[in-house]
This record gives C-alpha cells, structure tokens and sequence, in this order.
C-alpha cells in the first residue's frame, strides 16, 4: 500500500504558537534567547513534570512516555529508590574532587560484577565521555591514531556527523563504516597501513543484528590490531543488565555504558580490560563532576533493582506485546511500513520512494499520535520501562491504530 500525507501549510513556529498556550507559546516568540529547531506538528516543546511512565506538558496535557529520556529511565520516571539513594548520598554534600566517594568502589565492584569482561572501570558523567575516553585509550595503548566508527556515538570532534567545526586533521582521523560490510571493514583495516587504533561500534541501531556479525566485526578489527570498542549507551542495562554483550555473548575489549545505568541521573561508565584501563595513567581523563557521588548512589540503586526484580523481564515482555500489536496494525501496509529493534526498544519505520513523502506521512502521523497522548520519536529507537503497563501499551495501540487509518 502506498502511503501519502499532506503537510500543513503552517509555519513550525506558527504551529507550536498555535498548539501552546503558556511556556511554550512564550518560548516560540523568544529565537533570540533559544534555539529554533525543525519539529513536528503537536509536539510539546516543554515537560512540566514526569513520573512513572507519564510526562505532562507546561498546558497540562499527559503523555505515555515512549521517548523516556533517550532511553536512560528503565524503571519510570523519578524512581522513588533511585532518587532517595541519590538524596541521601548527596544530603552530606556531593561535590568532593579531587578526593572521592567510598560509593565509587562499591559501584565498581557493581559493575565489574554485572557486565561481561569489565576488568575495571572508569566512571564518568555523559555518554560522549566515555566514548571519547575508550578512544583516548585506544590509541595510547595501540600507538595508532585512527578510528572506524559506526552509529551514533556521541557530539565529540572525532565522532559527530557534520563537518562543521571539526578541524580537517580530526576528521582524517575518524571515518564512519558500513556495519553490514564485513569485506570492506576488513580492507580499510588491513590498507590502513597499521594506523586504525579502534573500531568502535554501536551493537545494533534500530534492526536487530546477529551474534555472530558482531563477534565478525571484534575479529576482523584484532586481526588487524585494532582494539573492539563496544558503545553500549541504548542497549546497556536494558536488553540484558550487561548489555549486548551479555544479551549476544560478543566480548569487547572496552564497552561504554550510560543512560540506564543510573535512571536518568547523569552517569556513564567505561569498562572493559585491565590492561587497557591501566594505560589511563598516561594521560588525562578527568572532571570536576566524575566523583560526584549522587549519581553513583542512584546507579547503584537502579543496578541493584534490575538484578533483583523481574524489571528487565516486563519491559521484555511488554515490548513483545508492543511489537506484535504493531505487526499486527501495519500488515495491510506490506514493507511501508516495518516494525523493528528488540522489544524493550521497538521502532516503527515509515519506507517511502522518496523523503518528502515519507517526512509528510511521518509529520502526519506522529501529529496525530502526538495529539492523543503518546511521546514517540519520530527518527529515534522507541523505548519502554518497567512503570509501563500492558494497559499502557494497548492505549498506545489504540491511538497508532487510528492514526493509521487516517493515512
Ligand atoms: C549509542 C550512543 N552513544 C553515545 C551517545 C552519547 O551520549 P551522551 O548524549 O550522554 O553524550 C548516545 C546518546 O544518545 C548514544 O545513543
């Protein structure tokens, strides 16, 4: 079935004026002060608050929250355990640097015992931190410079996507892979006369992948001496408590974690070998905030929780019922539309023969899903929660199905 939408004639900033009535309508007026960005119809622009697996807009209107923070908050939002660790460690004064909290040995040995091949671990607060960091290591520790990276891992000079502002000698340094293309990785390792320091790779975008292309692409990569850098930013501490590595049983020699590591709070963490980590004294990696120890509390509550409850298994089973009510949905529109990723971090994919069309049937849907009150990204991995409940999921069904009857 072919898929068609018209899109409003409508300005986005007309729109959102339009669609706000306090925050929002005010902040659309101010492009002086706050960075317009290109959005979609009905979306909110400002979240008043968030709990459970709902978020309310500044005018008041409730959400089912797919969104989730790009991805971080596994057990819902403002988790009661979580932030109470957090308050309490924080009460007696959170800011030590240069000295640290006893609590960054006990989330060590958390972690050490939770992930797969995490020898040791360096803490520290964003994802791009410790991407950038297990690239820092990389190269010390194979006297290479250069990096193959794959998805999206971070805003860093040698990682961001655009040209802009990235100085030439950077950019020679760092070139993207095709990850499906286990041929030409291999030929850009073993032609690039020894300099490839890394591969660096998320373990899969919004398709599933197979175990044995991952361990494929860690063994192409040591063949050529390059270091096997897992980023396990979206599927750390969601499709197992170890990530891909455990879920798919490929090992890398270094793995960066984040997101929901810590619910929300802002915390990340590279693991991986001893004799790797240990090259970090020969150089700096290193912030005022890395031992701030309220993340770390809440790290340690949201780990803790995860090995000791069946969360992780709810949000498996409800991204099961998700994806499967969603198959069901767009089976009358063949390959328009397909339904990917693993259940706790489902995506619906629009095919169209060209982007305009597929921007409008997107904008028209999401406008619609919006409208109803379900938070879904339009171009980013859905993701689910253990506050979600199968109600949740089958209100959410109930308004994807209508908005696919409109297109
Ligand atoms: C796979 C992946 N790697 C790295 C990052 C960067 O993390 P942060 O935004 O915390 O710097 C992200 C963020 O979305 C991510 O999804």
């Amino acid at each position: 079935m072919r898929l068609s939408a018209t899109a409003s004639a409508l300005t986005i900033t007309d729109r959102m004026t339009e669609r706000a009535r306090s925050v929002d309508a005010r902040a659309a007026t101010r492009p002086d002060i706050l960075p317009q960005y290109d959005g979609y119809a009905q979306y909110p622009r400002y979240l008043q608050r968030a709990k459970g697996a709902y978020v309310w807009d500044v005018d008041g209107n409730r959400y089912i929250d797919f969104c989730l923070g790009y991805g971080p908050v596994i057990l819902g939002h403002g988790d009661e355990r979580v932030n109470g660790r957090a308050a309490a460690a924080t009460a007696n004064g959170g800011c030590f640097a240069p000295l640290w909290s006893p609590l960054q040995i006990e989330l060590a040995e958390l972690l050490t015992s939770v992930i797969p091949g995490a020898e040791m671990c360096l803490m520290l607060k964003t994802g791009s931190d410790a991407t950038s960091a297990a690239v820092r290591l990389a190269r010390i520790y194979t006297g290479r410079s250069a990096v193959l990276r794959w998805g999206y891992n971070g805003w860093h000079d040698w990682s961001v996507e655009q040209a802009a502002g990235v100085p030439t000698s950077v950019r020679e340094n760092s070139r993207a892979f095709d990850f499906n293309d286990l041929d030409v990785l291999e030929s850009l390792l073993s032609h690039g006369n020894d300099k490839v320091a890394c591969v660096i790779t998320m373990p899969f975008w919004d398709d599933q992948v197979e175990a044995s292309h991952l361990s494929s692409i860690g063994e192409v990569a040591r063949r050529n001496g390059a270091l096997f850098v897992l980023d396990e930013m979206r599927s750390g501490f969601r499709v197992a408590l170890g990530g891909a590595q455990q879920y798919l049983h490929v090992q890398a020699d270094l793995a960066a974690y984040g997101k929901a590591m810590g619910n929300g709070h802002p915390i990340s963490a590279l693991v991986g070998r001893r004799d790797i980590l240990s090259k970090l004294s020969d150089t700096k990696v290193s912030s005022t905030y890395f031992a701030e120890p309220g993340s770390m509390a809440a790290a340690i509550a949201t780990i803790e929780i995860l090995r000791d409850t069946d969360a992780l298994d709810h949000v498996w089973r409800l991204g099961e019922v998700f994806q499967n009510g969603l198959k069901t949905l767009t089976s009358r529109f063949g390959s328009a539309i397909e339904v990917v990723g693993y259940p706790p971090m489902p995506f619906m994919r629009f095919q169209s023969e060209d982007a305009t069309t597929r921007f409008a049937v997107e904008q028209h849907f999401y406008s619609k899903t919006t409208a109803a009150g379900l938070l879904l990204h339009p171009n980013h991995q859905w993701f689910l929660s253990a506050a979600h409940t199968t109600g949740d999921i089958y209100q959410a069904l109930e308004v994807i199905e209508l908005a696919l009857e409109t297109l």
